[in-house]
Protein backbone atom coordinates (compact mmCIF):
# COMPACT_ATOMS: atom_id res chain seq x y z
CA UNK A 1 0.00 0.00 0.00
CA UNK A 2 1.21 3.56 -1.26
CA UNK A 3 0.97 5.80 2.59
CA UNK A 4 1.48 8.83 0.77
CA UNK A 5 -1.31 8.18 -1.40
CA UNK A 6 -4.18 10.17 -0.47
CA UNK A 7 -7.16 8.53 1.25
CA UNK A 8 -10.62 9.94 0.30
CA UNK A 9 -13.83 8.74 0.41
CA UNK A 10 -17.35 9.82 -0.98
CA UNK A 11 -20.49 8.30 0.73
CA UNK A 12 -23.75 8.29 -0.27
CA UNK A 13 -26.59 7.10 2.49
CA UNK A 14 -29.98 6.40 2.22
CA UNK A 15 -31.94 9.54 3.51
CA UNK A 16 -33.13 7.71 6.55
CA UNK A 17 -31.76 7.00 10.17
CA UNK A 18 -31.63 3.66 10.39
CA UNK A 19 -29.51 3.77 7.36
CA UNK A 20 -28.00 7.08 7.53
CA UNK A 21 -26.61 6.37 11.44
CA UNK A 22 -24.58 3.38 10.59
CA UNK A 23 -23.34 5.35 6.90
CA UNK A 24 -21.84 8.35 9.74
CA UNK A 25 -20.42 5.32 11.62
CA UNK A 26 -18.72 3.81 9.24
CA UNK A 27 -17.57 7.70 8.04
CA UNK A 28 -15.98 7.84 11.37
CA UNK A 29 -14.03 4.74 11.32
CA UNK A 30 -12.87 5.61 7.96
CA UNK A 31 -11.86 8.82 8.51
CA UNK A 32 -9.65 7.47 11.91
CA UNK A 33 -7.85 5.12 9.23
CA UNK A 34 -6.87 8.36 7.88
CA UNK A 35 -9.36 9.01 4.86
CA UNK A 36 -11.07 11.67 4.31
CA UNK A 37 -14.53 12.26 3.81
CA UNK A 38 -17.29 13.22 1.69
CA UNK A 39 -20.68 13.05 2.24
CA UNK A 40 -23.44 13.25 -0.72
CA UNK A 41 -26.71 13.74 0.64
CA UNK A 42 -30.46 14.15 -0.61
CA UNK A 43 -32.45 17.67 -0.23
CA UNK A 44 -34.66 14.78 1.29
CA UNK A 45 -34.02 14.77 5.01
CA UNK A 46 -30.88 16.83 4.52
CA UNK A 47 -28.86 16.53 8.47
CA UNK A 48 -27.36 19.43 10.03
CA UNK A 49 -23.43 19.10 9.02
CA UNK A 50 -22.39 20.96 12.40
CA UNK A 51 -23.51 17.66 13.88
CA UNK A 52 -20.17 16.46 12.13
CA UNK A 53 -17.26 18.70 11.60
CA UNK A 54 -14.84 16.07 10.45
CA UNK A 55 -16.88 15.73 6.79
CA UNK A 56 -17.78 17.68 3.80
CA UNK A 57 -21.51 17.74 2.92
CA UNK A 58 -22.66 18.05 -0.42
CA UNK A 59 -25.96 18.47 -1.16
CA UNK A 60 -28.15 16.89 -4.35
CA UNK A 61 -31.43 18.35 -4.73
CA UNK A 62 -33.76 15.92 -7.66
CA UNK A 63 -35.40 18.29 -10.34
CA UNK A 64 -39.14 18.62 -8.90
CA UNK A 65 -38.97 19.72 -5.67
CA UNK A 66 -41.78 20.87 -5.44
CA UNK A 67 -44.85 21.26 -2.04
CA UNK A 68 -46.55 18.52 -3.37
CA UNK A 69 -43.81 16.04 -4.01
CA UNK A 70 -43.79 13.55 -1.39
CA UNK A 71 -40.03 13.99 -1.41
CA UNK A 72 -40.52 17.15 0.28
CA UNK A 73 -42.14 15.29 3.22
CA UNK A 74 -39.95 14.62 6.32
CA UNK A 75 -40.49 10.51 6.67
CA UNK A 76 -41.71 7.82 4.70
CA UNK A 77 -44.60 7.74 7.36
CA UNK A 78 -48.23 6.13 5.64
CA UNK A 79 -46.15 5.78 1.99
CA UNK A 80 -45.68 2.78 -0.47
CA UNK A 81 -42.12 2.33 0.59
CA UNK A 82 -41.45 0.52 -2.99
CA UNK A 83 -42.58 3.50 -4.72
CA UNK A 84 -40.69 5.74 -2.62
CA UNK A 85 -37.36 3.37 -3.01
CA UNK A 86 -37.96 3.68 -7.06
CA UNK A 87 -38.45 7.33 -6.65
CA UNK A 88 -35.94 8.33 -4.79
CA UNK A 89 -33.61 6.44 -6.88
CA UNK A 90 -35.14 7.83 -10.16
CA UNK A 91 -35.01 11.23 -8.88
CA UNK A 92 -31.86 11.14 -7.86
CA UNK A 93 -29.49 9.65 -10.58
CA UNK A 94 -28.45 12.64 -12.53
CA UNK A 95 -27.87 14.76 -9.42
CA UNK A 96 -25.75 12.17 -8.27
CA UNK A 97 -23.53 11.88 -11.26
CA UNK A 98 -23.08 15.32 -11.54
CA UNK A 99 -21.98 15.18 -7.99
CA UNK A 100 -19.86 12.86 -8.01
CA UNK A 101 -18.06 14.37 -11.44
CA UNK A 102 -17.80 17.89 -9.84
CA UNK A 103 -15.96 16.06 -6.55
CA UNK A 104 -13.65 13.88 -8.42
CA UNK A 105 -12.67 16.24 -11.37
CA UNK A 106 -11.59 18.54 -8.65
CA UNK A 107 -8.07 17.61 -8.63
CA UNK A 108 -8.65 15.53 -5.02
CA UNK A 109 -8.01 11.20 -5.74
CA UNK A 110 -11.15 9.59 -4.61
CA UNK A 111 -10.17 6.14 -3.87
CA UNK A 112 -13.69 5.11 -3.95
CA UNK A 113 -17.28 5.52 -3.79
CA UNK A 114 -19.24 3.89 -0.65
CA UNK A 115 -23.06 3.86 -1.50
CA UNK A 116 -25.94 2.40 0.72
CA UNK A 117 -27.08 -1.07 -1.00
CA UNK A 118 -30.48 0.06 -1.46
CA UNK A 119 -29.72 2.51 -3.99
CA UNK A 120 -28.70 -0.24 -6.09
CA UNK A 121 -27.56 -0.12 -9.91
CA UNK A 122 -28.36 4.12 -10.14
CA UNK A 123 -24.80 4.28 -7.84
CA UNK A 124 -22.98 2.08 -10.43
CA UNK A 125 -23.72 3.97 -13.54
CA UNK A 126 -22.78 7.08 -11.96
CA UNK A 127 -19.82 5.71 -10.51
CA UNK A 128 -18.80 3.80 -13.72
CA UNK A 129 -19.64 6.85 -15.66
CA UNK A 130 -17.20 9.10 -13.57
CA UNK A 131 -15.12 6.08 -13.36
CA UNK A 132 -14.75 5.69 -9.69
CA UNK A 133 -14.79 2.27 -8.36
CA UNK A 134 -17.74 1.93 -5.86
CA UNK A 135 -18.23 -0.62 -2.82
CA UNK A 136 -21.83 -0.63 -1.07
CA UNK A 137 -23.11 -0.31 2.98
CA UNK A 138 -25.50 -2.59 3.88
CA UNK A 139 -27.17 -1.76 6.85
CA UNK A 140 -29.17 -4.91 7.20
CA UNK A 141 -27.94 -8.69 8.42
CA UNK A 142 -26.24 -11.44 6.16
CA UNK A 143 -29.29 -13.08 6.04
CA UNK A 144 -31.66 -11.04 5.52
CA UNK A 145 -29.60 -10.15 2.58
CA UNK A 146 -29.38 -14.01 1.27
CA UNK A 147 -33.59 -13.92 1.58
CA UNK A 148 -33.59 -11.37 -0.73
CA UNK A 149 -30.77 -12.99 -3.01
CA UNK A 150 -33.27 -15.40 -3.22
CA UNK A 151 -36.28 -13.86 -4.19
CA UNK A 152 -35.92 -15.72 -8.47
CA UNK A 153 -35.80 -18.67 -6.40
CA UNK A 154 -38.87 -18.22 -3.95
CA UNK A 155 -41.09 -17.02 -6.80
CA UNK A 156 -39.98 -20.06 -8.67
CA UNK A 157 -41.07 -21.94 -5.94
CA UNK A 158 -44.44 -20.42 -5.53
CA UNK A 159 -43.19 -19.39 -1.62
CA UNK A 160 -43.40 -15.82 -3.41
CA UNK A 161 -45.68 -13.91 -3.54
CA UNK A 162 -46.57 -14.92 0.06
CA UNK A 163 -50.14 -16.54 0.24
CA UNK A 164 -52.14 -16.44 3.53
CA UNK A 165 -52.66 -20.70 3.36
CA UNK A 166 -48.75 -21.31 3.53
CA UNK A 167 -47.52 -18.87 6.02
CA UNK A 168 -46.36 -21.35 8.73
CA UNK A 169 -44.50 -23.77 6.44
CA UNK A 170 -40.84 -23.73 6.78
CA UNK A 171 -38.66 -22.08 3.49
CA UNK A 172 -36.78 -25.86 3.04
CA UNK A 173 -34.30 -23.36 1.26
CA UNK A 174 -33.31 -20.82 3.75
CA UNK A 175 -33.88 -22.34 7.03
CA UNK A 176 -34.56 -21.33 9.91
CA UNK A 177 -37.14 -19.22 7.53
CA UNK A 178 -40.77 -19.80 7.76
CA UNK A 179 -43.00 -18.26 4.86
CA UNK A 180 -44.20 -15.28 7.12
CA UNK A 181 -40.49 -14.33 7.70
CA UNK A 182 -39.74 -13.91 4.18
CA UNK A 183 -38.45 -10.09 3.42
CA UNK A 184 -41.38 -8.50 2.00
CA UNK A 185 -43.78 -5.25 2.48
CA UNK A 186 -46.92 -4.37 1.98
CA UNK A 187 -46.92 -2.17 -1.73
CA UNK A 188 -49.58 -1.89 -4.23
CA UNK A 189 -46.98 -2.71 -6.53
CA UNK A 190 -45.83 -6.47 -6.17
CA UNK A 191 -44.16 -5.95 -9.58
CA UNK A 192 -42.43 -3.47 -8.75
CA UNK A 193 -40.98 -4.65 -5.07
CA UNK A 194 -39.38 -7.69 -7.90
CA UNK A 195 -37.76 -5.28 -9.54
CA UNK A 196 -36.40 -2.94 -6.63
CA UNK A 197 -34.71 -5.85 -4.94
CA UNK A 198 -33.38 -7.29 -7.96
CA UNK A 199 -31.79 -3.85 -8.60
CA UNK A 200 -30.01 -4.08 -4.97
CA UNK A 201 -29.05 -7.43 -5.18
CA UNK A 202 -27.09 -6.86 -8.87
CA UNK A 203 -25.99 -3.82 -7.63
CA UNK A 204 -24.05 -5.22 -4.59
CA UNK A 205 -23.01 -8.31 -7.02
CA UNK A 206 -21.77 -6.00 -9.33
CA UNK A 207 -19.64 -3.76 -6.82
CA UNK A 208 -15.99 -3.94 -5.53
CA UNK A 209 -16.85 -5.42 -2.13
CA UNK A 210 -19.81 -5.22 0.23
CA UNK A 211 -19.36 -3.85 3.96
CA UNK A 212 -21.07 -5.23 6.89
CA UNK A 213 -22.40 -3.88 10.13
CA UNK A 214 -22.24 -6.97 11.40
CA UNK A 215 -19.42 -9.43 13.12
CA UNK A 216 -18.37 -12.65 11.44
CA UNK A 217 -19.06 -15.15 15.14
CA UNK A 218 -22.61 -13.60 14.69
CA UNK A 219 -23.41 -14.43 11.03
CA UNK A 220 -20.68 -17.23 10.47
CA UNK A 221 -23.07 -19.84 8.54
CA UNK A 222 -24.94 -17.01 6.37
CA UNK A 223 -21.72 -15.56 5.55
CA UNK A 224 -20.01 -18.48 4.00
CA UNK A 225 -23.40 -19.45 2.35
CA UNK A 226 -23.05 -16.01 0.60
CA UNK A 227 -19.29 -16.39 0.33
CA UNK A 228 -20.24 -19.67 -1.93
CA UNK A 229 -22.27 -18.27 -3.57
CA UNK A 230 -21.21 -14.68 -4.78
CA UNK A 231 -17.42 -13.43 -6.05
CA UNK A 232 -17.69 -10.35 -4.45
CA UNK A 233 -15.49 -9.68 -1.79
CA UNK A 234 -17.17 -9.13 2.06
CA UNK A 235 -15.78 -7.09 4.74
CA UNK A 236 -18.42 -8.02 8.04
CA UNK A 237 -16.25 -5.15 10.50
CA UNK A 238 -19.16 -4.55 12.63
CA UNK A 239 -20.82 -3.64 15.13
CA UNK A 240 -19.67 -0.26 14.01
CA UNK A 241 -21.06 1.67 17.03
CA UNK A 242 -18.60 -0.38 19.32
CA UNK A 243 -15.47 0.63 17.49
CA UNK A 244 -13.81 3.09 19.80
CA UNK A 245 -13.97 6.32 17.16
CA UNK A 246 -17.89 5.92 17.47
CA UNK A 247 -17.73 5.79 21.44
CA UNK A 248 -18.17 9.28 21.95
CA UNK A 249 -19.77 11.16 24.90
CA UNK A 250 -22.95 12.05 24.00
CA UNK A 251 -24.84 15.23 23.62
CA UNK A 252 -28.42 15.49 26.03
CA UNK A 253 -31.25 17.55 25.37
CA UNK A 254 -33.61 18.76 27.59
CA UNK A 255 -35.70 15.38 26.78
CA UNK A 256 -32.98 12.88 27.45
CA UNK A 257 -31.86 14.43 30.95
CA UNK A 258 -35.82 14.01 31.38
CA UNK A 259 -35.90 10.23 30.12
CA UNK A 260 -32.32 9.59 31.75
CA UNK A 261 -34.14 11.05 35.44
CA UNK A 262 -36.94 8.75 34.71
CA UNK A 263 -34.96 5.62 34.09
CA UNK A 264 -32.50 6.05 37.36
CA UNK A 265 -36.00 6.35 39.05
CA UNK A 266 -36.98 2.90 38.21
CA UNK A 267 -35.53 -0.75 39.50
CA UNK A 268 -32.65 -2.58 37.68
CA UNK A 269 -33.73 -4.37 34.94
CA UNK A 270 -38.11 -3.55 35.52
CA UNK A 271 -38.27 -1.58 32.77
CA UNK A 272 -40.25 -2.38 29.28
CA UNK A 273 -38.42 -0.25 26.45
CA UNK A 274 -40.51 -0.12 23.67
CA UNK A 275 -39.73 1.21 20.25
CA UNK A 276 -40.55 0.54 16.45
CA UNK A 277 -37.81 2.11 14.36
CA UNK A 278 -37.56 5.25 12.23
CA UNK A 279 -40.35 4.00 9.68
CA UNK A 280 -43.07 1.44 10.79
CA UNK A 281 -46.28 2.66 11.28
CA UNK A 282 -49.25 1.11 13.26
CA UNK A 283 -53.35 1.19 13.17
CA UNK A 284 -54.87 3.13 15.78
CA UNK A 285 -56.34 -0.37 17.15
CA UNK A 286 -52.90 -1.70 17.41
CA UNK A 287 -51.98 1.13 19.30
CA UNK A 288 -54.85 0.67 22.01
CA UNK A 289 -54.22 -2.72 22.14
CA UNK A 290 -50.26 -2.11 23.13
CA UNK A 291 -51.22 0.98 25.57
CA UNK A 292 -53.47 -1.51 27.79
CA UNK A 293 -50.94 -4.44 27.22
CA UNK A 294 -48.24 -2.35 28.33
CA UNK A 295 -50.70 -1.16 31.27
CA UNK A 296 -52.12 -4.95 32.30
CA UNK A 297 -48.50 -5.82 32.50
CA UNK A 298 -47.97 -3.08 35.88
CA UNK A 299 -44.43 -3.40 35.10
CA UNK A 300 -42.58 0.59 34.09
CA UNK A 301 -42.38 1.50 30.27
CA UNK A 302 -40.53 3.58 28.31
CA UNK A 303 -41.99 4.08 24.96
CA UNK A 304 -40.65 5.89 21.80
CA UNK A 305 -44.03 7.01 19.87
CA UNK A 306 -42.58 9.09 16.76
CA UNK A 307 -45.27 11.52 15.34
CA UNK A 308 -46.84 9.70 12.60
CA UNK A 309 -46.34 6.07 13.90
CA UNK A 310 -49.91 5.88 14.34
CA UNK A 311 -51.66 5.90 11.39
CA UNK A 312 -53.90 9.02 11.04
CA UNK A 313 -53.10 10.60 14.02
CA UNK A 314 -50.15 13.53 14.92
CA UNK A 315 -49.16 12.07 18.17
CA UNK A 316 -51.18 10.97 21.34
CA UNK A 317 -54.26 12.35 20.52
CA UNK A 318 -55.56 8.48 20.29
CA UNK A 319 -54.44 7.96 24.14
CA UNK A 320 -57.56 6.96 26.05
CA UNK A 321 -58.76 9.69 28.64
CA UNK A 322 -57.13 8.98 31.94
CA UNK A 323 -55.09 6.34 30.76
CA UNK A 324 -52.47 7.58 33.27
CA UNK A 325 -54.55 7.73 36.35
CA UNK A 326 -52.84 5.64 38.62
CA UNK A 327 -50.35 4.53 36.71
CA UNK A 328 -47.67 7.47 38.27
CA UNK A 329 -43.93 6.95 37.41
CA UNK A 330 -44.90 3.95 35.89
CA UNK A 331 -45.31 4.82 32.45
CA UNK A 332 -43.71 7.32 29.90
CA UNK A 333 -44.16 8.04 26.30
CA UNK A 334 -41.44 10.12 23.93
CA UNK A 335 -41.27 11.30 20.84
CA UNK A 336 -37.46 9.89 20.12
CA UNK A 337 -34.73 9.27 23.00
CA UNK A 338 -30.88 8.22 22.50
CA UNK A 339 -31.73 4.59 22.18
CA UNK A 340 -27.73 3.67 22.70
CA UNK A 341 -28.30 5.58 26.44
CA UNK A 342 -31.66 3.62 26.81
CA UNK A 343 -30.54 0.17 26.25
CA UNK A 344 -27.09 0.78 28.00
CA UNK A 345 -29.49 1.72 31.17
CA UNK A 346 -29.29 -0.79 33.95
CA UNK A 347 -33.11 -0.69 35.08
CA UNK A 348 -33.97 -1.38 31.09
CA UNK A 349 -34.92 -5.07 31.46
CA UNK A 350 -36.20 -6.03 27.69
CA UNK A 351 -36.58 -4.04 24.30
CA UNK A 352 -39.97 -4.62 22.83
CA UNK A 353 -38.76 -3.83 19.21
CA UNK A 354 -39.67 -4.16 15.33
CA UNK A 355 -36.36 -5.99 14.71
CA UNK A 356 -34.41 -3.30 12.52
CA UNK A 357 -30.78 -4.29 11.80
CA UNK A 358 -29.63 -1.71 14.02
CA UNK A 359 -31.90 -1.99 17.10
CA UNK A 360 -31.12 -5.99 16.78
CA UNK A 361 -27.52 -5.44 17.14
CA UNK A 362 -27.69 -2.36 19.61
CA UNK A 363 -29.52 -4.47 22.01
CA UNK A 364 -27.24 -7.60 21.27
CA UNK A 365 -24.19 -5.20 22.49
CA UNK A 366 -25.91 -3.88 25.25
CA UNK A 367 -26.95 -7.45 26.74
CA UNK A 368 -30.89 -6.74 26.54
CA UNK A 369 -32.92 -9.57 25.65
CA UNK A 370 -35.63 -9.05 23.49
CA UNK A 371 -39.66 -9.28 22.32
CA UNK A 372 -39.65 -9.58 18.59
CA UNK A 373 -42.83 -7.46 16.39
CA UNK A 374 -41.22 -7.27 12.87
CA UNK A 375 -43.02 -5.40 9.96
CA UNK A 376 -41.46 -5.80 6.94
CA UNK A 377 -38.56 -6.75 4.86
CA UNK A 378 -35.49 -8.16 6.93
CA UNK A 379 -37.22 -7.45 10.24
CA UNK A 380 -39.20 -10.44 9.88
CA UNK A 381 -36.12 -12.49 9.06
CA UNK A 382 -33.67 -10.51 12.35
CA UNK A 383 -36.85 -11.59 14.32
CA UNK A 384 -36.44 -15.33 13.42
CA UNK A 385 -33.03 -15.43 13.89
CA UNK A 386 -33.43 -13.57 17.25
CA UNK A 387 -35.79 -16.62 18.45
CA UNK A 388 -34.57 -19.47 16.89
CA UNK A 389 -31.14 -18.98 16.33
CA UNK A 390 -29.48 -16.51 19.01
CA UNK A 391 -32.42 -17.65 21.72
CA UNK A 392 -32.34 -14.17 22.61
CA UNK A 393 -35.84 -12.80 22.34
CA UNK A 394 -39.39 -13.74 22.48
CA UNK A 395 -42.08 -13.70 19.29
CA UNK A 396 -45.13 -11.36 19.86
CA UNK A 397 -46.38 -11.56 16.22
CA UNK A 398 -48.25 -8.33 14.81
CA UNK A 399 -51.20 -9.98 14.02
CA UNK A 400 -51.11 -11.34 16.87
CA UNK A 401 -51.12 -8.03 19.04
CA UNK A 402 -53.86 -7.67 21.72
CA UNK A 403 -53.70 -6.51 24.85
CA UNK A 404 -53.80 -10.06 26.43
CA UNK A 405 -50.74 -11.57 24.57
CA UNK A 406 -48.92 -8.36 25.11
CA UNK A 407 -49.14 -8.80 28.46
CA UNK A 408 -48.50 -12.78 28.31
CA UNK A 409 -45.36 -12.53 26.39
CA UNK A 410 -44.06 -9.50 28.26
CA UNK A 411 -44.57 -11.13 31.62
CA UNK A 412 -42.57 -14.32 30.20
CA UNK A 413 -39.94 -12.20 28.88
CA UNK A 414 -39.82 -10.04 32.05
CA UNK A 415 -40.82 -12.73 35.16
CA UNK A 416 -40.54 -16.46 33.93
CA UNK A 417 -37.86 -16.76 31.61
CA UNK A 418 -35.58 -13.14 31.14
CA UNK A 419 -32.93 -14.26 33.85
CA UNK A 420 -31.87 -17.10 31.13
CA UNK A 421 -31.94 -15.00 27.94
CA UNK A 422 -30.03 -12.04 29.22
CA UNK A 423 -27.62 -15.23 29.96
CA UNK A 424 -27.43 -15.38 26.42
CA UNK A 425 -27.50 -12.70 24.99
CA UNK A 426 -24.20 -11.19 27.58
CA UNK A 427 -22.38 -14.27 25.60
CA UNK A 428 -23.44 -12.86 22.11
CA UNK A 429 -21.79 -9.30 23.64
CA UNK A 430 -19.18 -10.84 24.60
CA UNK A 431 -18.46 -12.42 21.19
CA UNK A 432 -19.14 -8.97 19.59
CA UNK A 433 -16.80 -7.56 22.05
CA UNK A 434 -13.98 -10.28 21.08
CA UNK A 435 -14.26 -9.54 17.24
CA UNK A 436 -13.62 -5.85 17.82
CA UNK A 437 -10.77 -6.74 19.88
CA UNK A 438 -7.11 -5.91 18.77
CA UNK A 439 -6.81 -9.41 17.04
CA UNK A 440 -10.55 -10.29 16.64
CA UNK A 441 -11.80 -10.58 12.79
CA UNK A 442 -13.69 -6.98 12.38
CA UNK A 443 -10.51 -5.54 13.11
CA UNK A 444 -8.71 -7.54 10.55
CA UNK A 445 -11.50 -7.27 7.99
CA UNK A 446 -11.05 -3.48 8.47
CA UNK A 447 -7.48 -3.50 8.14
CA UNK A 448 -8.39 -5.64 4.89
CA UNK A 449 -10.89 -3.30 4.00
CA UNK A 450 -8.79 -0.17 4.22
CA UNK A 451 -5.94 -2.21 1.71
CA UNK A 452 -8.43 -2.97 -0.75
CA UNK A 453 -9.68 0.61 -1.05
CA UNK A 454 -6.20 1.93 -1.24
CA UNK A 455 -5.53 -0.90 -4.23
CA UNK A 456 -8.21 0.69 -6.17
CA UNK A 457 -6.37 3.26 -8.39
CA UNK A 458 -2.94 1.98 -8.31
C1 LIG B 1 -34.75 0.00 8.76
C2 LIG B 1 -34.53 -1.54 8.67
O1 LIG B 1 -35.51 -2.25 9.35
C3 LIG B 1 -33.15 -1.90 9.13
O2 LIG B 1 -32.97 -3.28 9.26
C4 LIG B 1 -32.22 -1.32 8.13
O3 LIG B 1 -30.91 -1.75 8.33
C5 LIG B 1 -32.37 0.19 8.24
O4 LIG B 1 -33.73 0.57 7.94
P1 LIG B 1 -35.26 1.31 11.09
O5 LIG B 1 -36.72 1.09 11.07
O6 LIG B 1 -34.82 2.69 11.06
O7 LIG B 1 -34.47 0.50 10.01
O8 LIG B 1 -34.69 0.57 12.43
P2 LIG B 1 -33.24 0.31 12.94
O9 LIG B 1 -32.38 -0.41 11.97
O10 LIG B 1 -33.40 -0.34 14.24
O11 LIG B 1 -32.61 1.76 13.13
C6 LIG B 1 -33.16 2.73 13.95
C7 LIG B 1 -32.02 3.56 14.52
O12 LIG B 1 -32.58 4.71 15.14
C8 LIG B 1 -31.23 2.81 15.60
O13 LIG B 1 -29.85 3.07 15.43
C9 LIG B 1 -31.72 3.41 16.90
O14 LIG B 1 -30.73 3.48 17.91
C10 LIG B 1 -32.14 4.79 16.48
N1 LIG B 1 -33.25 5.27 17.33
C11 LIG B 1 -34.50 4.75 17.20
C12 LIG B 1 -32.97 6.26 18.25
O15 LIG B 1 -31.83 6.71 18.41
N2 LIG B 1 -34.01 6.72 19.01
C13 LIG B 1 -35.27 6.25 18.92
O16 LIG B 1 -36.14 6.76 19.65
C14 LIG B 1 -35.53 5.22 17.99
Amino acid sequence: MDDKKERSIIMFPLPFPGHFNPMIQLARILHHRGFSVTIIHTSFNFPDPTHYPNFTFRTIHHHNEEEEDPLSKPDASGMDLVTFIRQLRQSYADPLRDSLKAEVGGGETACCLVSDVVWGKTTEVAAEEVGIRRMVLTTSGVASFCAFAAYPLLRDKHYLPIQDSRLDEPVTELPPLRVKDLPVMETNEPEELFRVVNNMVEGAKSSSGIIWNTFEDFESTTLMDFSSEFRVPVFPIGPFYKHSENILPTMKNKEDHATNDWLNKQSPRTVVYVSFGSLADIEEKEFLEIVWGLRNTKRPFLWVVRSGLVRGTDWLESLPCGFWENIGLKGKIVKWVNQLEVLAHPAVGVFWTHCGWNSTLESICEGVPMVCTPFFTDQRVNARYIVDVWQVGFMLERSNLDRKEIDKVLRKQMLEEGDGMRESCLKLTERANVCLSKDGSSSKYLEKLVSHVMSFDS
